[in-house]
């Protein structure tokens, strides 16, 4: 943490991603854009087009499970580094009954609701969806992916793990849609992932035991 020059023009600086996490994270987050492209792509006709982006039909096909690959053991990186900060606790349940008021920017009109720790039930939930989706995606695409694995597995295994890694790839979609509004919404967010520090306001007004357990050095 570091306090520089006036108040007013320099805020409170409070670290809050190494540059590690950061491009650990940007990893990810680019694996799972390109992935949801060239599935798409290769999910429907209709999305054909969309193997443009990669060159053709063929090299999309071939890429597509590579990039899962890359993006499950990104993926391990961060959650090697964040699962201990995303374990659930008694606030999170109290957070979660209390969703209106969080939703409704009041939430200090509830005094469980401002002592949060590093993350919060959302980001919480949102941590163990991804973390259970990536393991079941690669799995299924394990299965599907016959250049490699194709004697491993009968026809109706393979038929039902289509189904479960479409079925899973749609959630993680829709996950990834919640968590990317989320860092917009909550203003100064984004930068403590582009840049690495968060501002003091920002820490207080939505992390604020987390804010005090660094400061009392407690983290
Ligand atoms: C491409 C768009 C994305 C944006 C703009 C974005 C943005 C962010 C931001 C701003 C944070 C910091 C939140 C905070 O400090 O409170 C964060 C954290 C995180 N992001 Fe992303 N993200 C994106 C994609 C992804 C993807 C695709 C994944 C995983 C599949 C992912 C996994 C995580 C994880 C695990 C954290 C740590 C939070 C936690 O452990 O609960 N992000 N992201």
């Amino acid at each position: 943490m570091s306090t520089a020059g006036k108040q007013k023009e320099t805020p409170i600086k409070v670290d809050r991603y190494t540059g590690a996490a950061r491009l650990n994270h940007w990893i990810t987050a680019t694996s799972l854009v390109l992935l949801a492209v060239s599935g798409l792509a290769l999910f429907h006709p209709s999305l054909f087009f969309l193997t443009d982006v990669f060159g053709g039909g063929q090299i999309t096909r071939m890429i597509h499970p590579w990039i899962g690959v890359v993006l499950f053991f990104s993926f391990l990186g961060l959650f090697i580094r964040f699962a201990g900060a995303n374990l659930w606790n008694r606030s999170d349940t109290i957070w979660m009954k209390n969703l209106g008021a969080v939703l409704g920017n009041r939430e200090e009109e509830h005094e469980e609701l401002v002592e949060i720790g590093k993350y919060n039930a959302g980001q919480k939930i949102v941590f163990w969806s991804m973390s259970l989706l990536i393991i079941v995606l690669i799995s299924s695409g394990l299965v599907m992916w016959d250049q490699y694995f194709y004697n491993f597995t009968t026809i109706e295994q393979k038929r039902l793990a289509v189904l479960i890694h479409a079925l899973a790839a749609i959630v993680i979609i829709c996950v990834w849609i919640v968590h990317v509004y989320a860092a917009i919404w909550v203003r100064g967010t984004i930068r403590g992932m582009t840049r690495g520090y968060v501002t003091g306001g920002w820490a207080w007004r939505h992390h604020r035991k987390w804010l005090r357990d660094l400061v009392t050095g407690k983290s």
